[in-house]
This record gives structure tokens, sequence and C-alpha cells, in this order.
């Protein structure tokens, strides 16, 4: 099939109990594994029990494995924010990325809502947009 289309996903979810934050190591090997097969890239971030996500490559790549995520009982309330064709990756050097904010809370605060349970959850699509700009400025490139 051709599929020349570059497709970026972006969705927020909240992490279930399934989902333990200490083995996302150990779960990324194999996760990156399956996104360079489909040629799929992007980035994770987890914040306070909250997910965001971007997921670019190819429309079908994209599509099987958002619908596989969306299944996954270590998170729910998924909202996919936006699904449009883009004209070059934001963050096609990862595999897929990972940023614990946790770790490193102030660097999301600034686009977050204070206070709220699940800050990645309440972003709307165009904080999320400001929020991954930047980043891409952080990481370069
Ligand atoms: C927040 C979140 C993000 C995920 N991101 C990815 C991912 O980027 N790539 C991936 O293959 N699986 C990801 N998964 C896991 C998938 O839902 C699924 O468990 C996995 O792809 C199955 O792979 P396996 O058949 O190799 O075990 C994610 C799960 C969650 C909860």
């Amino acid at each position: 099939m051709n599929d020349t289309t570059l497709l970026q996903a972006i969705y927020v979810s909240r992490a279930t109990p399934d989902f333990a934050a200490s083995s996302i190591h150990a779960l990324l090997t194999g996760w990156r594994a399956n996104n360079a097969a489909l040629n799929v890239t992007g980035i994770l971030f987890y914040y306070r029990n909250s997910f965001l996500q971007v997921l670019e490559g190819p429309g079908t790549g994209v599509r099987k494995q958002l619908d596989i995520f969306l299944d996954d009982g270590r998170h729910a309330d998924i909202a996919v924010l936006t699904t449009e064709s883009v004209p070059a990756k934001l963050f096609g050097e990862w595999s897929m990325g990972y940023v614990d904010a946790d770790a490193a809370g102030n660097l999301v605060d600034e686009y977050v809502t204070p206070g709220v349970a699940c800050p990645l959850l309440a972003l709307s699509a165009s904080d999320a947009k400001r929020m991954l700009a930047f980043f891409r400025t952080v990481a370069g490139g």
C-alpha cells in the first residue's frame, strides 16, 4: 500500500492503578521496537497520573498503534486532541521519547492548570501544541 501521508496524533489520558510508573523503562524497550517496525516515532509525557502522547508516522502505523493503545487498561479517559497530516515530524528522532514530568514538573507547569488532578488530561489541543513546541526547542532541532 502506498502510504506517504505523514500523520500526527496527540492524545491525553489518565493513568489507572494498573500502570506502574516504576516499570516504564522496561516497557519502553518493547514499545520502541513496535513503533520502529511501523516507522512510528513520538514522545510520551507522564505527569501526576496523566499522559500526553504524540505519535507521528505513516497513517496506517499511527492508526494501528492508536487502536491498540485505546484498548490498554493501564490508562483511561483517553481524549484524542488532534489527528492531522503534518508536513514534518516534530519528534522524528525517537521511536518513543519519554519525559517523566514528576521528576521535572517545572518543565510542564507553565502549560497546565495548577492543582488539578491529572493535569495533562485537562490540556486543550492548543496548550498541548504550545507545550510540545517548547519541548521541541528543548530537545534541540
Ligand atoms: C500511555 C501508554 C502509552 C503506550 N505507548 C506505546 C507505544 O508507543 N508503543 C507501543 O508499542 N505500545 C505502547 N503502549 C502499550 C500498548 O498499549 C500495548 O500494550 C503494546 O503495544 C503491546 O505490545 P506487545 O504486543 O509487544 O506486548 C502504551 C501504553 C500506554 C498505557
